[in-house]
């Protein structure tokens, strides 16, 4: 985590508390983190279910590793201290987007065990649901894929440090799901995904509805 620098702030409460926000608004807030290397289908599959969720009146938003890296986290790059620092930063944004009473869908490969367990530790305190997804699609697999070209630039030596390939990716330990993007197509991944969102009391929508 990076350093403490805020001093003399105080947390104010607010006079809405969650469970009635959530009662108005009829919603439950959660965290749904997809972590998988990269064209593994996190993406796809976040945005499959965001467009179900959002067509059954659910409010979802995504929160993709590429696009925050255009903005939010602009300034950070790909060694061990930046992915850290950037999956930090989102799982704050993720936890404040739950609190808000939204489903939340990020997809970042996070790689590293502990940055993802830290942001598992930040719902738990904060009392809100997250939910790990592991897209566990082969390497071999990713790589045929390969839509943005990377695993061949990254085999011919022009990208330094890419997962799989000459960087690390940490598998998940015990994960809420694991889907399996190699045996299963978009919309049996989404499904998982909804019974999972449906067993966990979160929401109960029907992919066709
Ligand atoms: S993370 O490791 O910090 O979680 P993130 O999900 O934000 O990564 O970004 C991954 C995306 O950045 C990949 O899908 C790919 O498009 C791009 N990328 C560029 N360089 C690398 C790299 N060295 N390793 C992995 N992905 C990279």
């Amino acid at each position: 985590m990076s350093d403490v620098k805020s001093t003399n702030i105080t947390w104010h409460e607010g006079d809405l508390p969650r469970d009635e926000r959530f009662k108005a608004l009829n919603c439950t807030g959660a965290t749904l983190w997809f972590t998988g290397l990269s064209a593994s289908g996190k993406s796809t599959i976040a945005s499959a279910l965001e467009q179900v969720l959002v067509a059954n009146g659910v409010n979802s938003y995504r929160l993709d590793g590429d696009n925050v890296r255009f903005g939010l986290n602009k300034n950070l790059g790909f060694s061990a201290e930046d992915r850290a620092e950037n999956i930090r930063r989102i799982g704050e944004v993720a936890k404040l987007f739950a609190d808000s009473g939204c489903v939340s869908l990020t997809s970042f490969i996070s790689p590293y065990r502990g940055d993802r367990d830290q942001c598992r530790e930040l719902h738990v305190e904060g009392k809100l649901p997250f939910i790990e997804i592991y897209v566990d699609t082969p390497l071999d697999v990713c790589e045929s894929r390969d839509p943005k070209g990377l695993y061949k630039k990254a085999r011919a030596g022009e990208i330094k440090g890419f997962t799989g390939i000459d960087d690390p990716y940490e598998e998940p330990t015990n994960p809420e799901l694991v889907l399996k993007t190699a045996d299963h197509s978009v919309d049996q991944c989404v499904q998982q995904c909804l019974e999972l969102l449906a067993s966990k009391g979160i929401v109960n929508v029907t992919a066709n509805a």
